[in-house]
């Protein structure tokens, strides 16, 4: 039998309307912009694929679990939900919840990071590089070399390199390596995830080394669905059962529960071990808040567990990894560059070849992001050498081979019609991409600088 079309698993209860405006008012709003997406006001914005952070829509289950928020200082009974669904859907024992993931990886780092440690990951995120960094270690990539090449088909580009990780360990020794920093659907990659069996071999290869495994777990779901799709022996299992095996190899996690648990904030730091749950708590407790709300309402604990239990169901995630794909499938068929395979909750541009005329150090990703912007009204980001940052020893430019531009799919909220809409605005700016130009910062922040930086364009 042929493939059969996907469709949503829901239907729409309630809409947000949305202001569509002139060419002229985009031009002038990127320009107060400073060309920075992150910077425009969203009553400027169309369609909006910035993130899928915090932004998806909520079920009717959902906004019904907010009534039952228990906003008690201590020991909400929405924390003992929430705590509880984690262990039997994620299988960590102990529970530490933070406002969003951030605040996590903020705990994590600095409970177990000293002073020149390394920490190996399968590619860098933003926010939990500088954390590590903060805390004074130095980020090492252990990816497999595939997930920096836009075109390689790899079906797991998400997978770690294990040369790479006993180099290190020859290098540093395994006492200056705290831990293995593993996410599932590496965001940075292209939304591009792990197979079980390089997570199965990472597990043995920790043991050995006596190293923990820490699990950036943001996308969790989406990277089972591919194991699912992918990976022979996993056809017949659900995603909910791909979800709980790939977390039990794993001794602790930090999750931005504003991803897959689809929530609009609210993150969670969790963990097997009681000392280093202790700890978690003593500081929590500093910077989030008391150890059973840690930065969040009851209600929003109470619409997480919920969010949770349907984050890992087929159905769903068919759906969702399904509109992305359908975006990506038409990119392509345009003769759109993207980064393949199509990931697992956006859409990469491959600015680079895009805008073949402006060089990286003139920000070709930022430059396609405005203009698209421009064009239709649909907000991006870059995902190239301005998030990439500075390398924090030398103060040189890090200078990533991705150079792109993520369109991100909120869950649940927008329609395939509005996938139509942003293909045909991806194309009107490739037809006149010879004419769009470099940038340059007037403004760039120390951290973090692809939030809150500002350009001008290079004439
Ligand atoms: N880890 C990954 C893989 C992420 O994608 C994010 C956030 C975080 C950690 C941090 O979580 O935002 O809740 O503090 N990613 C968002 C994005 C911001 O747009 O990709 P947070």
């Amino acid at each position: 039998m042929e493939k059969r079309s996907w469709a949503e698993p829901y239907k729409i209860k309630m809409v947000e309307l949305l202001k569509i405006t002139t060419i002229e008012e985009r031009k002038n709003a990127i320009k107060e912009a400073g060309f920075n997406t992150f910077l425009l006001k969203s009553d400027d914005v169309y369609i909006d694929l910035l993130t899928d952070s915090g932004c998806g829509a909520m079920s009717d289950k959902q906004w019904a679990a907010i009534m039952l928020g228990d906003e008690s200082y201590a020991g909400s009974r929405n924390f003992y939900h929430m705590r509880d669904t984690i262990s039997e859907y994620y299988s960590y024992k102990y529970t530490v919840p933070t406002h969003q993931g951030r605040g996590a990886e903020n705990i994590l780092s600095q409970i177990l990071i000293k002073e020149g440690d390394y920490v190996p990951g399968n590619m860098y995120f933003t926010t939990t590089r500088l954390h590590q960094e903060l805390a004074g270690a130095t980020f090492v990539d252990v990816i497999i070399d595939e997930a920096h090449d836009a075109s390689s088909e790899h079906p797991f580009k998400g997978n770690i390199d294990f040369n790479k990780l006993d180099k290190l360990v020859e290098e540093v020794g395994v006492e200056r390596i705290p831990y293995i920093c593993v996410a599932t659907c590496v965001n940075m990659a292209g939304g591009q995830p792990l197979s079980m069996e390089n997570m199965i071999q990472l597990r043995d290869w920790s043991n050995w080394h006596n190293i923990k495994v820490v699990h950036d777990m943001t996308r969790v779901a989406e990277n089972a669905y591919f194991i699912q799709q992918r990976e022979e022996g996993y056809g017949d299992a659900t995603v909910k059962e791909i979800v709980y095996k790939l977390c039990s190899l794993t001794d602790a996690a930090t999750m931005s529960s504003k991803k897959d648990a689809m929530v609009n904030i609210g993150g969670f730091l969790a963990m097997n071990d009681q000392e280093f749950y202790d700890k978690a708590c003593g500081l929590v407790v500093i910077y989030e808040g008391l150890h059973t709300y840690g930065g969040m309402a009851g209600r929003d604990m109470e619409a997480l567990a919920v969010g949770i239990k349907e984050s890992v169901q087929d159905d769903h995630m068919r759906a969702r990894v399904g509109q992305i794909e359908y975006l990506g499938q038409k990119l392509l068929d345009a003769g759109v560059p993207i980064v393949k395979p199509i990931g697992g909750h956006a859409v990469f541009l491959d600015a680079r070849k895009i805008l073949g005329h402006i060089p990286q150090e003139q920000y070709p990703a930022q430059a396609l992001a405005s203009a698209i912007y421009v064009e239709s009204g649909v907000r991006s980001m870059e995902r190239g050498i301005i998030s990439a940052g500075r390398n924090k020893e030398t103060g040189e430019n890090y200078q990533p081979r991705l150079e792109l531009v993520r369109l991100t799919i909120p869950r649940r909220v927008y329609t395939q019609a509005h996938m139509d809409v942003t293909v045909e605005s991806v194309v009107q700016v490739m037809q006149h991409a010879n004419q769009i130009k470099g940038l340059k910062f007037t403004y760039e922040p120390e951290v973090l600088r692809f939030f809150m930086g500002k350009f001008e364009e290079v004439e």
